[in-house]
C-alpha cells in the first residue's frame, strides 16, 4: 500500500497580490492519514482546499505549479463536479442540510440522478455504517439531523461524504468544535476510514496528529517547513522551527 494518490509540485496560490502558498512540493500516499499543522493563517486550509480546486470559487485566486492526483493534473481537467465527488470534503462546523438523517446521505447520489429507492436506502446504509452512526440512527432515519448531537453531525457529516463514494476525504479541522467523548469516536472513525480512502487532515491538536495521522507536514508562513512520517516529526524533527512548534514555543 505504498502508491502515491496525490502529487503537489512547486504549488504556489495568491489571493490577489498576497501569496498565500509557496513552492509546495507533497507526495501524499494513499490509504494514510497525512495531518496539516501550523500556526494560525499559515495557509494549510488554503493548502486543503486546492487539492479539490475549492479556492475556485474564491475571486482572484491564482496558482501555479502542478497538483496531480493519480496522474491527472487537476487544475487541467475541467471537469471540477467529478473531481469534488472524488475528493471529498469535511469542515469544522458540522454543516447538515435542514432534512432528514436519511435525506442528509441520500442526497448526493439523488442529485447524481440515483432513483431506485432499494439503491438509495442501501447506499445510506452502508454510507452510516461507515462513519458508525447507524446503529445510533438506524430507528429514526426520517428525523431531522438538526436534532442530532454536535458530534453525530459531524459523523453524519462524514457519511454524506462517504455516500458519494470518493477516494480521497479532506477534512479541515474536523473535531475542533467537538467534546472530548465526540473526537475521539472521530478519532476512531478516521483510523478505520483509511484503510479505504486517502485522509489529509487539518489540525490544531498536536496530540490528534501524533495519533491518527501517518505521515506530517509542519506549515509555517505559506510554505511547508517539515513533512515526514509522523513520529519523527513529533520525536526527532530535524528543523528547529517544527520543534519549537511542536513543543509549545510559539503557535
Ligand atoms: N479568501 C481569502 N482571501 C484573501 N486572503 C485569504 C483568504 N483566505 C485566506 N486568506 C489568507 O491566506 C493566509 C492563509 O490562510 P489560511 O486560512 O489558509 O490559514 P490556516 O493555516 O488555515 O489558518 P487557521 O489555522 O487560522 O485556520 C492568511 O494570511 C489568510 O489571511
Ligand atoms: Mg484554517
Amino acid at each position: 500500500m505504498e502508491n502515491k494518490k496525490i502529487s503537489v509540485k512547486n504549488l504556489n496560490l495568491f489571493y490577489g497580490e498576497k501569496q498565500a502558498l509557496f513552492n509546495i512540493d507533497m507526495d501524499i500516499k494513499e490509504n494514510e492519514v497525512t495531518a496539516l499543522i501550523g500556526p494560525s493563517g499559515c495557509g494549510k486550509s488554503t493548502f486543503l482546499r486546492t487539492l479539490n480546486r475549492m479556492n475556485d470559487l474564491i475571486d482572484g485566486v491564482k496558482i501555479t505549479g502542478e497538483i496531480f492526483i493519480d496522474d491527472n493534473d487537476i487544475n487541467k481537467d475541467d471537469d471540477v463536479i467529478k473531481l469534488r465527488t472524488k475528493v471529498g470534503m469535511v469542515f469544522q462546523k458540522p454543516n447538515p442540510f435542514p432534512m432528514s438523517i436519511y435525506d442528509n446521505v441520500a442526497y448526493g447520489p439523488k442529485i447524481h440522478g440515483l432513483k431506485d429507492r432499494k439503491k438509495l436506502d442501501k447506499i445510506v446504509e452502508e454510507s452510516l455504517k461507515a462513519a458508525a452512526l447507524w446503529d445510533e440512527v438506524k430507528d429514526r432515519l426520517k428525523s431531522p439531523a438538526a436534532g442530532m448531537s454536535g458530534g453525530q453531525q459531524q459523523r453524519l457529516c462524514i457519511a454524506r461524504t462517504i455516500a458519494m463514494k470518493p477516494e480521497v476525504i479532506l477534512m479541515d479541522e474536523p473535531t475542533s468544535a467537538l467534546d472530548p467523548i465526540s473526537t475521539m469516536k472521530i478519532e476512531e472513525l478516521i483510523l478505520s476510514l483509511k484503510e479505504n480512502y486517502t485522509i489529509v487532515i487539518v489540525t490544531h491538536n498536536m496530540q490528534q496528529a501524533a495519533r491518527i495521522s501517518d505521515k506530517t507536514a509542519f506549515f509555517l508562513n505559506g510554505k511547508v517547513v517539515e513533512f515526514d512520517k509522523t513520529d519523527i516529526i513529533f520525536s526527532n524533527p530535524q528543523d528547529m522551527r517544527t520543534e519549537d512548534y511542536i513543543t509549545g514555543r510559539f503557535g
